[in-house]
């Protein structure tokens, strides 16, 4: 696959290089002297200043001699004679330090139960929870599937997967069965851990008949027992041989376990994620380097002080941000953290707001999507309450506009909270490209400078570093910790997909700006995958459930700019002959719709179906998509000349 030129499709108005800018705010100074202190040391010497930061950040039970090995690229192996538990650096540790009683979470329910858990509850839980998964035949090197709600079990069952060396794999809760079944074969899981269910705007909403379903299906064998945690209290289905309740079996393990220490490269996690194909990569994660850069950039962009913080990232866990910035980064820094199960605005709007009151939240991180959505529902919310404590914000999953950025300044954070817009992917692991908190004079729309330690660039199509005023494709010329270590089962994919566009390179997918004072402005992504509500959603993959309904004859989606939502999806479906036939086109919009969130999730369901006669295709069959995105965001249809039949788009532009 070759990368299309670099289009932004933000949504509305398009990130200015002569807009704002903010002075870097001064109650950040001393630690903006160390920050900048960062800066130098990694300029010096970049693989000392991983070292400093592994050992500084980290304890290891046999410290590393060796930091980097390049020798196997793009295969990346760091601190690989090192030693250490990921569990215990998130949890035994900060109690050895005598921080035992500060609140690791506070948990925030979807209907307003509430539970605080210390550091000591939490290595307690954790520890019989390690118990709990050795009793049920869970080894080192063993996947365990989790597909829970945002509640703290779920955390405490991927703390409890790292400390006794197996692997976790989080599916989304919003993931349908059969995304669950595809992703349960690919990693080859022995055990589920499930919920009944979890509660969604008032309403309980299954997830257990999901693993049951998945279960029927093929290449599901691996999986030995489904742990099922009581949440919804929903009826379920029960398979005596397979299914436990996690109160029986957690109750029956011992409460104590030693975590044994292991190899830096061992593998923490695998996290799918979609592509350009129809079928979704298995991210791979390991130990040692991913928890250092989670820690280093948790820490660094963040600001933060875990004796005083509270620090809130809204993401689930079930997307690498919620790995990163609720597990682990905060947990290696032993910070309090809020973690909430439900939706911004149930029971009553402005919940996220009145959450950031109770709890004194002073550092937040959320997505564009959710900002936007603020500003939708009015500033007279958040105005209500007093977001006094705020003191940093933070910005994930795509470029945000400025009005967003402008508002989220302004309304939440009072004018006076820096924002970092951080710029990473599942594939890095942890934040690349982010203003720092003091340092930075910030621009709204702009994820501005790579990290200390980071080697972002902007290259043209022949690989060669662009100059300021210029735009191109952004890449990673050096190793970093936190690096993916490759797809599970499918090394040439990773090597394809990620260092054959420019060799020596980390292409990541996303075309950018530098601007002319050097700023990286990045503009969203070139191939076929879409980004909506900063999740990642493949043009293939839906392509490929549409014409799995036996009515399409052909599909083709494209990612169209949604005010909401940053990107919507729009598919374009031509039926088959029988289905055809004296059509109803809202209906069958609705079913084809209802089919995708079924064969993938609802976050997948297109925004809108349009029935067409036939698709823009070239003399050669190409699908034009750049006229169906013209199409979609009722823009003017760009040239069409180089169609088999010309008149086509004319056709479509009147059918939206
Ligand atoms: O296009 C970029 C966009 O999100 C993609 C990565 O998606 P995912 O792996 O799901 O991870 C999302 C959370 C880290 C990128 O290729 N993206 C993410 N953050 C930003 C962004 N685009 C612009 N600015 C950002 N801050």
């Amino acid at each position: 696959m070759s990368p299309t030129s670099p289009d932004t499709t933000s949504p509305d108005t398009e990130p200015r290089e002569d807009g704002p800018t903010f002075p870097p705010s001064p109650e950040f100074v001393a630690d903006a002297v160390a920050n900048a202190g960062l800066h130098d040391a990694a300029a010096a010497d970049r693989e000392a200043f991983w070292a400093d930061q592994a050992r500084s950040l980290l304890d290891w039970r046999t410290p590393f001699t060796q930091t980097l090995d390049w020798s196997d690229a793009p295969f990346a192996r760091w601190f690989a004679d090192g030693e250490l538990n990921v569990a215990e650096n998130c949890l035994d540790r900060h109690v050895r330090a005598g921080n035992g009683e500060r609140v690791a979470i506070h948990f925030e329910g979807a209907r307003g139960d509430t539970r605080r858990i210390t550091y000591a509850e939490l290595t307690a839980d954790v520890q019989r929870a390690a118990n709990m998964l050795t009793d049920l035949g869970v080894g080192p090197g063993d996947r365990v599937v989790v597909y829970l709600p945002l509640i703290p079990e779920a955390v405490v069952t991927m703390l409890a997967v790292a400390r006794i060396g197996a692997v976790h794999s989080v599916v989304f809760g919003g993931f349908s069965a059969e995304s669950l079944r595809a992703r349960i074969e690919d990693a080859g899981a022995k055990l589920v851990v499930t919920a009944d269910g979890g509660w969604r705007r008032g309403t309980v909403s299954p997830l257990k008949p999901a693993v049951d379903e998945a279960l029927t299906g093929e290449g599901t064998d691996t999986v030995e027992h489904v742990l099922v945690v009581r949440r919804g209290e929903n009826d379920v289905e029960w398979n005596d041989d397979r299914d436990r309740w996690w109160h029986d079996e957690f109750t029956k393990a011992a409460p104590e376990h030693e975590a044994q220490a292991f190899p830096a490269e061992t593998p923490l996690f695998i996290l799918y994620t979609s592509g350009t194909t129809g079928k979704p990569k298995g991210i791979v994660h390991t130990s040692g380097g991913y928890l250092t850069q989670a820690a280093y950039t948790h820490r660094n962009v963040f600001d933060m002080h875990p004796e005083k913080d509270v620090y809130w990232c809204t993401a689930d866990i079930g997307w690498i941000t919620g790995h990163s910035y609720v597990v682990y980064g905060p947990l290696a820094n032993g910070v309090t953290q809020v973690l909430y199960e439900g939706t911004p605005d149930e029971p009553q709007p402005g919940r996220w707001w009145d959450i950031v009151d109770s709890y004194g939240v002073t550092v937040l991180y959320t997505a564009p999507t959710a900002v936007r959505a603020a500003m939708k529902a009015g500033r007279q919310i958040p105005e209500a309450r007093s977001l006094e404590t705020l003191r940093l914000l933070g910005s994930v999953g795509e470029p945000i506009n400025p009005e967003a950025w402008q508002w989220y300044r302004q309304v939440i954070g009072h004018d006076r909270t820096p924002i970092v817009d951080t710029w990473w992917q599942t594939e890095t692991g942890a934040i690349m490209i982010s203003a720092l908190p003091g340092v930075t004079k910030l621009k709204p729309g702009a994820a501005q400078t790579p990290l200390p330690g980071i080697t972002a660039e902007i290259v043209d199509d022949d690989g060669r570093r662009v100059d300021p005023g210029e735009g191109g494709y952004l890449t990673i010329a050096d190793p970093w910790p936190s690096m993916a270590r490759g797809i599970w089962n499918d090394p040439d994919r990773f090597v394809e997909t990620y260092w054959s566009r420019f060799p020596g390179r980390y292409f990541a997918g996303d075309g950018a700006r530098l601007d002319g004072q050097g700023d990286i402005w990045v503009q969203g992504r070139v191939d076929d995958v879409m980004n909506v509500s900063g999740h990642r959603l493949s043009t293939a993959e839906i392509e490929s459930a549409l014409v799995g309904h036996e009515g399409v004859a052909e599909a083709a989606v494209v990612g169209a700019a949604d005010e909401t939502t940053g990107q919507a999806v729009v598919a374009f479906v031509i039926l088959t002959a029988e289905a055809a036939e004296g059509v109803d086109r809202e209906a069958t919009a609705k079913e084809l719709r209802d089919w995708v969130g079924k064969r993938i999730g609802a976050i997948a369901k297109p925004r809108q179906v349009v029935i067409v006669p036939e698709l823009p295709k070239t003399r050669s069959g190409k699908i034009m998509r750049r006229l169906l995105r013209d199409a979609a965001e009722g823009r003017r249809i760009g040239d069409t000349t180089t169609l088999a039949d010309p008149t086509i788009m004319a056709t479509i532009a009147d059918l939206m």
